[in-house]
């Protein structure tokens, strides 16, 4: 039986691309799962799973929940900002005191990058990370290659754009990995403050003219800025930042191909991508959170395995 190479999924950068169909493959059986009228399998009914969340969270708090509800696992949340972290406790006392509850596995998001590795080297439980800082989320990735495999056939041989704050996302970061591991082309397009350098070493291109960009893509990935990572301004005006890097439906309109739009949310309506936009045919922003769901089961699923 196929199994994954990782105990933990603490970054696309650890997996391969075995690892990557695996989890696709599955995620598959598990999107016909959730689209019968009982949405739910018994798999999991010997796994608790802790969905710890340091920072606020949507789409990914939300979509781990029901994952795991859909395979019957019994679920706890903790929210940091309800919790005796307020009082001092430190990461792996409050992780411990979790797991000493028989906690099988912990979900977690935190603004500090490398939060998840520092974990999973220090509690006794399987580790998903849902976001750590600017660094790395993975099953944000995941979902987002799916959604253009869904849409396109095959990621392998896509041109894709990633537009925005590359600088502050983990997103950005995470995706480069699993496109390149799948052997699709990534340029990235922003304005030069907020693009990290030497990110060419990561076998990608900067592209600091949108259009441009959006000629070449067959899928641009739009971005938010991430105002709360940010100390200085990297850019004039929220005005003038659209006015470059903001998709409106008359740009896309003017573009000698259709090409596909995707954000992981949440949107900045009229900042990065405007309504008509983020509303269109041509985006999938929907699809790709429907698709969170079947890839956060796929991901429990073939963990859980491993620690059975
Ligand atoms: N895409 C994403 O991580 O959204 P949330 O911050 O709402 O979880």
């Amino acid at each position: 039986m196929s199994e994954l190479s990782v105990n933990h999924l603490l970054g696309i950068k650890y997996l391969n691309k075995k690892d990557i169909e695996l989890i696709f493959e599955t995620a598959d059986h598990f999107k016909e799962v959730i689209n019968r009228s009982i949405k739910k399998v018994p798999t999991l009914r010997d796994i608790t799973i802790a969905n710890i969340f340091f920072e606020n969270s949507t789409r990914t708090k939300l979509s781990f929940e029901l994952a795991e509800k859909r395979l019957s696992a019994d679920v706890i949340n903790f929210s940091a900002a309800q919790s005796s972290v307020r009082k001092g406790e430190t990461l792996i006392d409050t992780v411990n005191n979790i797991l000493s509850m028989k906690v099988d596995m912990v979900v977690m998001r935190h603004p500090n990058p490398g939060a998840g590795i520092f974990l999973s080297k220090h509690v006794n439980a399987s580790i998903i990370n849902a976001g750590d800082g600017a660094h790395e989320h993975p099953t944000q990735a995941l979902l987002d290659s799916y959604s253009i495999r869904e849409k396109l056939g095959d990621v392998a041989g896509k041109n894709v754009v990633i537009v925005g704050d590359i600088l502050h996302s983990r997103v950005a970061l995470s995706n480069i990995f699993a496109l390149k591991l799948q052997k699709a082309n990534v340029k990235v397009c922003g304005p030069k403050t907020l693009i990290p350098k030497h990110i060419e070493s990561l076998g990608i291109e900067v592209e600091t003219d949108l259009k441009k960009a959006l000629e070449w893509c067959d899928v641009a990935n739009m971005l938010r800025v991430q105002n709360e990572r940010m100390d200085v301004s990297y850019f004039p005006t929220t005005r003038e930042y659209t006015q470059q890097f903001g998709v409106n439906k008359a740009l896309l309109d003017s573009l000698s191909k259709e090409i596909v739009i995707m954000h992981p949310g949440p949107i900045n309506r009229g900042v990065e991508i405007t309504s008509d936009v983020a509303d269109s045919n041509q985006s999938i922003i929907l699809e790709q959170v429907e698709n969170g769901v079947a890839i956060r089961m796929a991901v429990i699923y073939l963990l859980a395995s491993k620690i059975k």
